[in-house]
């Protein structure tokens, strides 16, 4: 038997339950987007850190400009508040690298405008019933906008850590790994029919939906991700100079590059040093291997003899209970993650040693599926069959298709509301900016 989740935290249908859960939602988010935000120089806030990455200043008003675009304008029916800033703000007009040549917000300008559009959006938030269509249904839309900041805060963290200079983020270390280590290092996942995706979990995006089973062989998987000292053995045995091991781009993309190590790395007197949002610092081994691309995670698997998992193996490993046949929302179970279960929220600017978190571990053991570092999987990024656009096209349907790798699992700079044992996330296989590791899967 097979079934989908009957998530047990999510706030029903009672109101005040689901507009407080909106309101903490969106007033979380917005706390870190000015986390990130207020330390910063109004020079380093429009200045372009990276060609990958828009100033920090778009990312602010674009924020506040998709918020209004969704629950004043679509939702309340209201006109622009200013016309002619919303192009700018219209991540298909612009590229990332054109941005900083458009007339953009100032970050006083910026900061006024996402406050103005807040202020009306819990206005309306207070006279709006929570149903009655799909986008009101149980606060999804606002849900949606609340992932979004989420989303546009880990990339903010992502600038952050591409841009030069000296520290401007603190966070404590996350400390040894709670717990025993996991028993071996890897665990088998019987055969069988699982539920993928979700048709319940209230604020679960277009592209998780709708659940449906998926049946797969057996195959065996690593109970927690790859550290920097597993992947630097690779390093040491000539991994970036044999061919052997890489897909034919990936070579192409290293040899073309001369990249011989995980991004942000370094060799300084025969050691491994590496930048972390404006620290040098020794590359821990025991950490989870941090900014590699799908390449080179798919390199590291075939060194190893091993193969990284297909998107519905992780899923599987995160999510399926072999006692009940049933998928959970997280692999410890329905509950919302706390602190003992994952890396996950910014609590720590780095991933936490591999192995950790054995209150987070799934029915079969595996470990760090939420959390740390976001996975590479093998598969190419695809509409579930039954798939719905929505509310809109550019989210995830343009995307769909084998230029885009799936990720899965989330990092230390994902949000809880943005993460789930459904959470997809998507990137090109080169990008190594993005927090991004992986684990290893065989087949028997
Ligand atoms: C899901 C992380 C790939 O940043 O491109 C933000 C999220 N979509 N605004 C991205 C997103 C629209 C998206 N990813
Ligand atoms: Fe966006």
């Amino acid at each position: 038997m097979t079934t989908e989740t009957h998530p047990q935290t999510h706030p029903g249908t009672d109101p005040e339950r689901l507009r407080e859960r909106a309101v903490a939602a969106l007033t979380a988010a917005r706390a870190r987007t000015a986390a990130l935000t207020d330390p910063v120089s109004d020079r380093d806030l429009t200045a372009q850190h990276s060609p990958l990455m828009s100033p920090l200043v778009w990312d602010l008003a674009h924020i506040g400009n998709m918020e209004e675009l969704w629950l004043l304008r679509r939702v309340a029916g209201r006109p622009s508040m200013h016309p002619e800033i919303d192009p700018l703000y219209d991540a298909f007009e612009h590229p990332r690298a054109e941005r900083p040549k458009l007339p953009l917000l100032g970050p006083e300008a910026a900061r006024r405008y996402t406050a103005e559009v807040r202020g009306r959006v819990f206005d309306l938030l207070e006279r709006t019933p929570l149903e009655g269509t799909a986008l009101l249904d149980q606060g999804y839309v606002f849900g949606m906008i609340a992932q979004h900041e989420q989303q546009h805060d880990e990339t903010m963290l992502i600038t952050h850590q591409l841009r030069h200079g000296g520290p401007v983020l603190t966070a404590p270390d996350p400390g040894p790994a709670q717990g025993p280590p996991p028993e071996a290092a890897e665990v088998l996942v019987p055969a069988g029919p699982f539920t993928m995706g979700t048709s319940t979990e209230p604020w679960a995006l277009d592209n998780e939906r709708p659940a449906h089973v998926r049946d797969l062989a057996a195959f065996w998987i690593d109970t927690a991700p790859v550290t920097n000292a597993a992947y630097q053995a690779f390093m040491a045995d000539g991994g970036y100079h044999d061919p052997r091991w890489w897909a034919a781009e990936g070579w192409e993309q290293i040899r073309t590059h001369g990249i011989e190590a995980p991004l942000f790395w370094h060799r300084e007197a025969r050691q491994w040093l590496r930048r972390r949002f404006g620290v040098i610092e020794p590359v821990p081994g025991e950490e989870s291997v941090l900014h590699v691309s799908w390449y080179e995670a798919d390199a590291y698997a075939r060194w190893a003899g091993r193969r990284l998992p297909t998107e519905a193996e992780w899923e599987k490993a995160a999510r399926h209970d072999p006692a009940t046949g049933r998928s959970r929302r997280y692999p410890w179970g329905d509950a919302d993650p706390t602190p003992a279960h994952a890396n996950l929220g910014q609590r720590h600017l780095r991933p936490s040693p591999a192995g950790g978190y054995p209150a987070g571990a799934s029915p079969l053991g595996v470990r760090q599926l939420i959390g740390d570092v976001w996975e590479w999987t093998s598969s190419d990024f695809l509409p579930y069959p039954g798939f719905r656009a929505f509310p809109y096209e550019e989210y995830s349907q343009v995307f769909f298709g084998p230029e885009h790798k799936v990720l899965r699992g989330g990092s230390f700079a994902v949000d809880p509301v943005a993460c789930r044992g459904t959470f997809r996330n998507w990137d090109l296989p080169v990008r190594r900016q993005i927090f991004s590791g992986f684990r290893t899967a065989r087949s028997l």
